[in-house]
């Protein structure tokens, strides 16, 4: 089995209370190399751009414009790992922070997200996702 890429971001909510030390150890431990990472601010388009998929939804606008303020920086990385989509997806948990308490209460959500839009992390969905994602970013 072959390793793979996927996109992980530390959302502006977990990077403002301090947590991205103790993200990129616990994904470090999990045995996700970091191949490539950088703190920035999303402009508008860009946040636009990826999240684009969800633009019909009613959390499209408030996801972009968070994801988007200015002097919130957000932390993003390139993983490298055996099946890293999948196994990224696992370690920050369900989407909604309240719910990963209940059902993963060791994932990442469940340990520094708030809600269901404020929830620390993202983890791409696909491989196609995970390119789209990087291009956008990196
Ligand atoms: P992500 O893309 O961030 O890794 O999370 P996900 O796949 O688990 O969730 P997705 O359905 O793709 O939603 C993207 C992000 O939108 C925000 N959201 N808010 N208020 C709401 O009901 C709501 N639902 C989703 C979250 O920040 C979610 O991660
Ligand atoms: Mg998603």
């Amino acid at each position: 089995s072959k390793a793979e890429r996927t996109c992980a971001l530390i959302k502006p909510d977990a990077f403002a209370a301090g947590y991205k030390d103790a993200i990129v150890e616990r994904i470090l431990a999990e045995g996700f190399k970091i191949v490539n990472s950088k703190d920035l601010m999303l402009t508008t388009k860009q946040a636009e751009e990826f999240y684009e998929e969800h633009q019909a939804r009613s959390f499209y606008r408030e996801l972009v414009e968070w994801m988007s303020t200015p002097d919130q920086p957000i932390h993003a990385m390139v993983l490298e790992r055996e099946n890293a989509v999948k196994a990224w997806r696992e370690l920050a948990g369900p989407t909604n922070s309240a719910n990963a308490r209940k059902v993963a209460p060791q994932s990442i959500r469940a340990l520094y997200g708030t809600d269901s839009s404020k929830n620390a992390v993202h983890g791409s969905d696909s491989l196609e996702s995970a390119q789209r994602e990087i291009r956008i970013i990196f």
